[in-house]
């Protein structure tokens, strides 16, 4: 086993046996407490302290939520559901920037010299890996073709590759859960997939709050010159960020592996998943409110993630009537 798989496949304590709930009210009160997180710690917390990165880390290990991939229940489906699943075009996608993610994540707690932010690192790491066996459980389980997986190759710069999957997660999840709603409403998923991907999707949220709050923890405690090139690098990554988003990155990968890969299923989705059209103003004001509703329960001193519903309430400010109620798909 290779360190870095060291990192992703194992806990920092041995939690594998996973506590699960024996009850209802036992599912319920850890239902809530993944979702709900104060800090104990009184009045306001200075960001980029001690404190504050303590409060994230704690944040993260005490939002965990044990289930395990391989008990997930997966619910029977009619031939149709199935193959409206199969025609999804996200399966691969799905699979290969969850095993990316893993392995970038732990390349980047090699790093970090800090070991309360590399634990929780670590254990973000782990939960990308636990993201992809649940992802080939379920396409195991309703026979869902992939493609042969790519090889992942352990980035060289891991800071740049840890910011390319953070700040794509910020993207993606900010979508994601607005696509989710549009797939709940219209029964795209039925009731017991949704309850089965629910703690992924939540999973996610504590993610990028996680990456939010290590982002600006970690610009605080920069030296000067070490602060203008890491805001040059952010800057660049945003640029290769938006590259990659307008399908100009085909063929090259972040670490330059050759494949190409739909990254804008986030937007095309809404066709797919939704049984009514949803115009772009109605899609982005779902995203807003869901990404409000999925970051509600947590401690409001932590830093949110704030450029995608920035720039979606800016859309919706600046958008021409035309194309805001232009119907998407
Ligand atoms: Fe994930
Ligand atoms: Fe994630």
């Amino acid at each position: 086993m290779s360190n870095l798989e060291a990192i992703y496949t194992q806990l920092p304590e041995n939690l594998r046996d996973l506590p699960q709930p024996k009850s209802d009210e036992e599912l319920e009160e850890m239902n809530y407490r993944v979702r709900h997180w104060m800090s104990s710690m009184p009045g306001s917390i200075k960001i980029g302290s001690k404190e504050h990165k303590q409060a994230v880390c704690q944040m993260f290990r005490e939002t965990f939520n044990p289930y395990r991939p391989t008990f997930m229940d997966w619910p029977k489906l009619s031939e149709e559901e199935i193959n409206r699943l199969k025609s999804l075009p996200i399966w691969d996608i799905a699979v290969h920037t969850e095993g990316k993610a893993r392995l970038r994540m732990a390349a980047y707690v090699k790093e970090l010299l800090d070991p309360e932010m590399a634990d929780a690192i670590a254990r973000n790491a782990w939960e990308e890996n636990r993201h992809k066996e649940v992802l080939a459980d379920l396409v195991k389980f309703y026979g869902i073709p992939l493609a042969q997986e790519q090889e992942y190759k352990v980035p060289k710069d891991a800071e740049w590759a840890y910011m390319v999957t953070g700040f794509s997660e910020c993207w993606d999840s900010f979508f994601a859960f607005g696509l989710f709603a549009v797939a709940q409403k219209s029964g795209f998923f039925t009731k017991e997939l949704i309850e089965t991907f629910e703690p992924v999707m939540q999973e996610e949220c504590r993610h990028i709050l996680l990456f939010a709050n290590w982002l600006a923890w970690h610009r605080k405690n920069l030296s000067l010159l070490k602060r203008v090139k890491f805001e040059a690098k952010l800057w660049a990554v945003h640029a290769f960020l938006i590259y990659e988003r307008l399908g100009l990155i085909k063929d090259v990968d972040v670490d330059g592996q050759e494949y190409y890969e739909d990254n804008n299923f986030t937007i095309n989705g809404v066709a797919e998943l939704g049984k009514e059209k949803t115009s772009i103003k109605d899609f982005l004001k779902l995203c807003l409110s869901e990404d409000d509703h999925r970051f509600a329960g947590y401690d409001r001193r932590l830093v949110r993630p704030t450029t995608a519903p920035f720039l979606a309430k800016l859309l919706l400010r600046i958008l021409p009537e035309k194309i805001a109620n232009k119907q998407l798909g």
